[in-house]
């Protein structure tokens, strides 16, 4: 039987950040993951490049049932330290798009500089191994795995959220926290592409693959959420970082607002093109908006795109300006765990403590990660959340 400081399960960007940081102050760390590879959704993350942080990460960008609970640990470790780190291993960093950082050398380099950081605090790795039994001892936990019997003062859950089942998300962590009594805030798939029920999605299935920039939008009043980003049109649904987006905050019943032309006041344009053109009405939106969208969208509106502009009425331009920006949609649900990039909800924070991560249920039990009910915006946020809840957890051991 072996003795650690520390157990952490699951080896991916949160549980690989805490082990190496715990191991580097001293502490001896095993750190064991069932996954036959090693961090899976580093590796496909930003499309193989990574967006490992966010420049502007703040707690502003976080969704939790209780918002505040981000707030201490990313202020202690903000997005210039990780940034730092990939200084120091000479590692190189473009950004794209509002603040999201991708690696130059693509995501295997970043989870060999992960790999390189536990090698440097002598973190023991097990992989593939599984946790065959928990059982907590007197001054700690008691661990039957594959490998064999280990025992640690500390247990760090980075098992993560359930999306992608297929590479390693298991409900492990989840499971492992209601039997310590934790509350967990339901968890669904988010930053996933929405669906529509296919009789009212076959007059736009035949746009898939066609992106634009849009505003999309849901809930009203205070509660209303908006995002200016790409939507991209797919054989389904809707997909792209606008609807990537939206979907965290939107809930099932609850319609979505597009507005497909957001930068442009269509009604003036159409009304200008009506005075100065006979041009047709087909043609005439063909330049306002992408053209397989003008086409598809006055087949389906009763207009008649032959139709020279003069000819319509005031009001029915009027009426078509309002449609493009205010499409009203339904979506039927989400393409689910299989698709999704992260987990909404996961161990209520309630019960944790912001500074450490740890139970304040079970004595050196702490939950870090995805696992966690915080659940980043599209952008590089959710890897920031990784980073620094591991960084809070492992000086708080
Ligand atoms: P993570 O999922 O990284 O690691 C959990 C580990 O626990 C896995 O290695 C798993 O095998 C292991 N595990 C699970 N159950 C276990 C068990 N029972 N026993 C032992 N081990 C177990 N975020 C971002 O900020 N920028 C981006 O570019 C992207 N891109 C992206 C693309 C795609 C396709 C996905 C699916 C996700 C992203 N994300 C992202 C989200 C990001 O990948 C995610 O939020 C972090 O990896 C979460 O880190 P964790 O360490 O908490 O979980």
């Amino acid at each position: 039987m072996l003795k650690f400081d520390v157990v952490v399960v699951g080896a991916g960007a949160a549980g690989l950040s805490c082990a190496a940081e715990a191991g580097q102050a001293g502490l001896h760390v095993l750190l064991l993951d069932h996954a036959e590879r090693l961090a899976e959704k580093i590796r496909i993350s930003g499309g193989g490049r990574c967006n490992f942080t966010n420049r502007d990460a703040g707690p502003g960008n976080y969704l939790s049932d209780n918002p505040a609970f981000c707030r201490s640990a990313l202020a202690r470790y903000p997005a210039r330290d990780f940034i730092a780190l990939l200084q120091k291993h000479g590692i190189g960093f473009h950004e794209k798009h509002k603040g999201q950082l991708f690696c130059d050398e693509g995501s295997e380099r970043i989870i060999q500089m992960l790999v390189d950081e536990c090698a440097a605090g002598q973190v023991e790795r097990w992989q593939p191994c599984r946790v065959e039994q928990l059982d907590v001892i007197d001054g700690g936990f008691s661990l039957q795995t594959s490998r064999g019997l280990v025992e640690a003062r500390r247990l760090v859950v980075a098992t993560g959220g359930l999306s992608i089942p297929k590479i390693g998300a298991t409900d492990w962590g989840l499971a492992l926290a209601r039997r310590f009594g934790h509350a967990i805030v339901e968890p669904r798939p988010a930053l996933v592409p929405l669906t529509f029920d296919p009789a009212t999605w076959a007059p736009f299935a035949e746009l898939s693959g066609l992106s634009l920039p849009v505003k999309v939008s849901v809930g009203s009043g205070k509660a209303r959420t908006s995002f200016l980003e790409d939507l991209l049109f797919t054989h389904r649904g809707l997909s792209g970082p606008a609807i990537l987006q939206i979907s965290s905050f939107w809930t099932p019943g609850q319609a979505l607002e597009i507005d497909l032309a957001p930068e442009q006041d269509l009604a003036a344009l159409l009304l200008a093109a009506k005075a100065q053109s006979k041009r047709k009405l087909g043609n005439e939106l063909a330049a306002l908006l992408p053209q397989r969208l003008a086409v598809t969208w006055l087949a389906r509106s009763g207009l008649d795109a032959e139709k020279p502009m003069p000819d319509f009425k005031d009001k029915d331009l009027q009426a078509l300006a309002r449609q493009l920006h205010q499409w009203q949609l339904m979506p039927n649900g989400s393409e689910g765990w299989r698709k999704a990039e992260v987990m909404r909800g996961g161990v209520d924070t309630r019960e944790l403590s912001s500074q450490t991560l740890q139970s304040k249920r079970q004595a050196g039990l702490h939950f870090i990660g995805e696992v966690v009910d915080v659940t980043g915006w599209l952008g590089g946020y959710n890897f920031q959340w990784a980073w620094a809840s591991a960084a809070a957890c492992a000086r708080g051991i």
